[in-house]
């Protein structure tokens, strides 16, 4: 069967696990020579371990593909040039960074501590900025094409899940950050997009826990593979968007679920009104609910709280 991406070369940022682990390892299996990050961290961010990282590169090692550990914590600022050094001395390029990795600590509004809203800022801001930083300028050095960055979203940020203000921040501002880059680096050859995923993982049984299945102690991310929930399945359209094939996508958010793809559409106006002067508030308690602010219904307040990913 062809291979994709020959030659190019790539780093996947916690790509031990879950997700980004099936990203790397379909990665490999197209070609492309991987730098396989991730922390070994608690889905809360704590503590580190070198195996999940090393696991994968095994596993790509052995069916043939090419790949090289790296243990940064992606949100500290040095770490993360260290980490794209070691694709350009390695495999003296990089042409794809897809940044996946990600905690959560789920805490209502008026309970977040300024610990867990730092924390999740952190790592899904701080940490795509700082790998986003170092690999772009090195693609704005070497102006080959044909390049690629892939930032993880979620529908929570879209949706701005109850349980989560933290993580929906994060997640919406990557959606920002993402179009901010494909306007930016669109010169350069760059492409960029958001994913919207889902799968069940450690980060998605964490929103289960008071289901029966997981009080009994079994996770749904335990049972998955094979399944739709594998997430193994969001691979294939993340690497799509790696490919040539894909040159003309740009700026966009692209939810990749089990096997659903789906372009999100952009934020554009909705409905508007235009005046000649600035507006009297009596005039706007007149006219706005019955033209720009009309049917609107608020939240109902019965969401659900949004304890996974
Ligand atoms: N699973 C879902 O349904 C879902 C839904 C929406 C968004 N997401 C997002 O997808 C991404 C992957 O999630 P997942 O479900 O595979 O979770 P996961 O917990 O299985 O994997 C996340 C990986 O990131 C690593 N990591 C955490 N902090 C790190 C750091 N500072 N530096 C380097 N590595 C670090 C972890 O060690 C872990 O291996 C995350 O960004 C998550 O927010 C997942």
């Amino acid at each position: 069967m062809a291979k994709h991406l020959d030659g190019k070369v790539a780093i996947v940022t916690g790509g031990g696990r879950g997700i980004g682990r099936g990203i790397a390892l379909e990665l490999g299996r197209q070609g492309a020579k991987v730098i396989v990050n991730d922390l070994g961290a608690t889905v809360e961010g704590q503590s580190s371990d070198d195996s999940p990282a090393q696991e994968v590169v095994n596993q790509i090692r052995a069916e043939g593909g090419t790949a090289e550990a790296n243990y940064a914590d992606v949100a500290d600022h040095q770490q993360a040039e260290d980490l794209v050094r070691q694709a350009l001395t390695t495999y003296q390029g990089l042409d794809i960074l897809i940044n996946v990795a990600g905690i959560l600590r789920e805490r209502m509004i008026f309970n977040m501590t300024e610990e867990e809203w730092d924390a999740v800022i952190r790592v899904h801001l701080k940490g795509t900025y700082n790998t986003t930083h170092f690999a772009s300028i090195h693609w704005r050095t070497e102006r080959k094409g044909g390049y690629r960055l892939i930032n993880f979203s979620s529908t929570a940020g879209i949706n701005g899940s109850p349980g989560q203000p933290n993580y929906a921040a994060a997640k919406a501002g990557l959606i920002g950050f993402t179009k901010s880059c494909a306007n930016a680096l669109a010169r350069y050859g760059v492409t960029a997009n958001a994913i919207a995923p889902g799968a069940a993982t450690r980060m998605t049984d964490r929103g289960l826990r008071n289901r029966d299945d997981m009080r009994q102690g079994i996770a749904e991310s335990e049972n998955v593979e094979g399944s739709e929930r594998d997430p193994e399945n969001v691979a294939p359209g993340v690497v799509f968007l790696c490919t040539d094939a894909a040159e003309n996508i740009s700026g966009r958010t692209v939810g990749i679920s089990g096997y659903r793809i789906t372009l999100y559409s952009d934020m554009v106006p909705e409905r508007e009104i235009y005046g000649s002067q600035r507006w009297e508030v009596d005039d706007l308690v007149e006219r706005l609910p019955e033209t720009v602010f009309h049917g609107l219904v608020p939240p109902s307040g019965d969401r659900p709280m949004g304890g996974g990913a």
